[in-house]
């Protein structure tokens, strides 16, 4: 792609030029545009650049470390990479809290800590860098659903607790569909660049009620299993947003001579275009079914597997 190939080029030109010989303090989410973000700087600017990547226990199966194969020393990229492993920390800041908004306030706060902790160690910067693509810019003045979604679950603002002097936002101009294509310009994995959307308190607002490790270790494995054979269908594309939720109900269940009492994982997949309305996608029985055999045979804990068959509204995409 000629255009991308452009864009790339010359943002990176531009990077140098503005960035100089300063530093420059990325958070690496995982996510589409922090991601590219952090490969568009990484090419302008090498080591300049430090990305901190905070795990926190609450990301899809095996994501921690895809992060760090694509951004970590043995990665493809020239940049300084961060990962700060604090499931612990969060899981013992959870425990015992049930409360959605709760969670999620404890999740985005652990966050900020976290990532002002980094910083400290690291010193003045002259850049904190953000992924703020075309959408966020024009949405948070229309009061879209993005800047919503933004200001409603994430950390909105600028960050003050770290010592910087410039914004520097790469992906400003582009919509959702550009920054992929810079994504694979930049040589990004095909399944990061079309990684469908995350949210940010992760698999805490997956887990109703209490989040534990072992919950934690469920719905994960449930996730990856329906993730997997959603792929093997050929759906993946296709649906929106998909993925497995640990309801907080135990019942009876029979596995061969012995009755078990465990916990029920729902399944959800959605079709929406703006994502403030959407429909229960209809995945072929095949399909739900094998998913729900492997759930049942491979995943200790778990006896039951609905299928969440509600729109939005009246219900919500995430469960909590
Ligand atoms: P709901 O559940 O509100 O989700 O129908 C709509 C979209 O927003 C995402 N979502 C979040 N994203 N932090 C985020 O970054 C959050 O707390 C959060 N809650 C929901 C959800 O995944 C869906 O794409």
């Amino acid at each position: 792609d000629w255009k991308m190939d452009a864009f790339v080029e010359n943002t990176i030109k531009e990077i140098r030029e503005k960035v100089g010989d300063g530093k420059v303090l990325l958070a690496l989410s995982g996510g589409v545009d922090s991601s590219v973000a952090a490969g568009l700087l990484s090419r302008a600017i090498g080591k300049q650049l430090t990305c901190v990547f905070v795990d926190h226990g609450l990301l899809r199966k095996d994501e921690g470390d895809e992060v760090e194969g694509v951004f970590g020393p043995n990665g493809q990229f020239d940049l300084n990479f961060i990962r700060v492993n604090a499931q612990q920390r969060y899981y013992d800041k959870l425990a015992g809290v049930t409360e959605p908004e709760a969670k999620r306030k404890i999740i985005g706060e652990e966050f900020i800590r976290i990532f002002e902790e980094e910083a400290k160690k690291i010193g003045a910067v002259d850049f904190l860098a953000q992924g703020t693509i075309y959408p966020d810019v024009v949405e948070s003045g229309l009061g879209g659903e993005s800047a919503v979604i933004k200001s409603h679950h994430n950390v909105g603002g600028l960050p003050d607790y770290v010592d910087f002097k410039e914004i520097i936002e790469p992906l400003r101009d582009l919509f959702k569909d550009e920054v992929r294509k810079a994504g694979l310009e930049l040589g990004i994995p095909e399944n990061l660049v079309f990684r469908q959307p995350f949210p940010g308190p992760g698999l805490g607002i997956r887990i109703i009620g209490e989040v534990t490790a072992e919950k934690v270790r469920i719905v994960q494995d449930a996730d990856a299993i329906y993730r997997e054979e959603i792929a093997k269908a050929g759906l993946d594309r296709d649906i929106n947003q998909y993925f497995a939720a640990l309801t907080n109900m135990r019942s009876v269940g029979v596995m061969g001579d012995f009755r078990t009492y465990d916990y029920a994982v729902a399944l959800r997949a959605v079709k929406t275009i703006d994502f403030m309305t959407a429909e229960a996608a209809e995945i072929p029985y095949e399909v739900l079914n094998k998913v729900m055999n492997r759930i049942i045979n491979e995943v200790k804990g778990v006896n039951r597997v609905f299928y969440d068959l509600t729109s939005k509204p009246p219900g919500t995409i995430e469960f909590e």
